[in-house]
Formats: C-alpha cells, structure tokens, sequence
C-alpha cells in the first residue's frame, strides 16, 4: 500500500501524526523549508518580528532598557536591536530545528519561557506575539503561505506556544 500511494506522491508516512506536536512529518517538512527562507536573513527577519511587535504593543518597548527610549523608525539601524532581533530568530531556529525531537524542542521552550518570566514577561504577551509571527510569516512568504503552510504554521505554534504557556500557568 505505502509504494502505491507513494507512487502518486502520497507517502503514508508523510501523513503520520506525531502525537506529541500534532503535526504531520508533511507538515513538519513545509514548517522547516519555509522557515529556511526566514532564517536565511536573522537580521532581517527579526526586525520584521520586533518592530510589528512594537508597532502593534508600543507599551512593550519599555521592557527593553537597551532601547526603550529609542525611537521606533530608528530601531532597524541600531546595532544592539539588530543583536537581539537576530538571537529571537536564532532562538526559534532551535525550536524548528527540534520538530522531530520534541522532547529537545520542550526543553529549549520551557527554558526561554522560565527566563522571561523571571523578568515579568506574561503570557497574554507572548499569545500577542505568536499572532505577530505568524502575520510577518504570512508577509514575508507571500505565494508561498499557502492555506496548507499556513495550517502547518499555526499548528506548529500552537503546539510551542502551549509549552511556553505550561510555565506561566503550572
Ligand atoms: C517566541 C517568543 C520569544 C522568543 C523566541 C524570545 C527570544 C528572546 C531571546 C533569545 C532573548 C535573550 C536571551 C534570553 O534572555 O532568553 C530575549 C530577551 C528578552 N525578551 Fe524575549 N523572546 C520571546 C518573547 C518575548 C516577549 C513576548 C516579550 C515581551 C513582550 C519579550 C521580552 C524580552 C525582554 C525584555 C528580554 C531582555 C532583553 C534585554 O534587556 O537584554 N520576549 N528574548
């Protein structure tokens, strides 16, 4: 059965859950192959994330003592901004790259949601974020967010987000 429909192009394995993130290793694949578009440009790309995030949340950039008084037009040039927008991405490379080891995956969120709620980060802030990526995601693939990318995406936040948010609400 698995050559036939392979033959057509429908592996039966790409098809399989996961049961630990829900997704597909179809769906895995499209997240890590869109995702290396993002990551190919960390700067970039993390100013996307960072200045939607404050264009949208202006009330966050006085979290960040480093810039808080810099204005936000300015922010994409400034080399300490530049600096943390690229360790966002690398960040979430870590969780993209650990899709076929959840447990792994689960470890690097659990240990980035205990560091920034040890600063008063909250969760509310972190679902404001996850909106925010997945707009910029939408932006910056254009035709290649399709609705099935799309749906690969948000099922792959949805299941990092709820990992994040075990530690904010144990
Ligand atoms: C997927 C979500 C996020 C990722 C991947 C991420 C990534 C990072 C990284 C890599 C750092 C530096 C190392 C560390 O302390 O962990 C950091 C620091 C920080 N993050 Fe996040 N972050 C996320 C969400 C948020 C949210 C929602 C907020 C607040 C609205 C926030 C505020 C901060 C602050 C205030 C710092 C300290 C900056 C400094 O003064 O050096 N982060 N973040």
């Amino acid at each position: 059965m698995g050559t036939f429909l392979r033959l057509f192009g429908i592996s039966s394995d790409e098809n399989r859950i996961d049961q630990a993130t829900g997704l597909t290793e179809r769906q895995k694949k499209l997240v890590q192959n869109t995702w290396a578009v993002i990551r190919k440009d960390e700067v970039g790309s993390g100013v996307a994330v960072m200045i939607a995030f404050f264009k949208k949340y202006p009330e966050y950039q006085r979290y960040f003592s480093a810039f808080k008084d810099i204005p936000v037009n300015e922010l994409p040039c400034n080399k300490r901004f530049q600096a943390h927008c690229a360790s966002v991405i690398t960040a979430l490379n870590n969780v993209i790259d650990s899709l076929h080891d959840p447990g792994l995956m689960e470890a690097s969120l659990i240990g980035l949601a205990e560091r920034h709620k040890k600063r008063g980060q909250t969760k509310e802030e972190f679902q404001n974020l996850k909106e925010v990526i997945l707009e910029v995601l939408r932006q910056a693939l254009r035709k290649q967010f399709t609705t099935e990318v799309a749906e690969a995406w948000s099922k792959t936040l949805d299941a990092a987000f709820t990992k994040i948010y075990e530690v904010f609400s144990p």
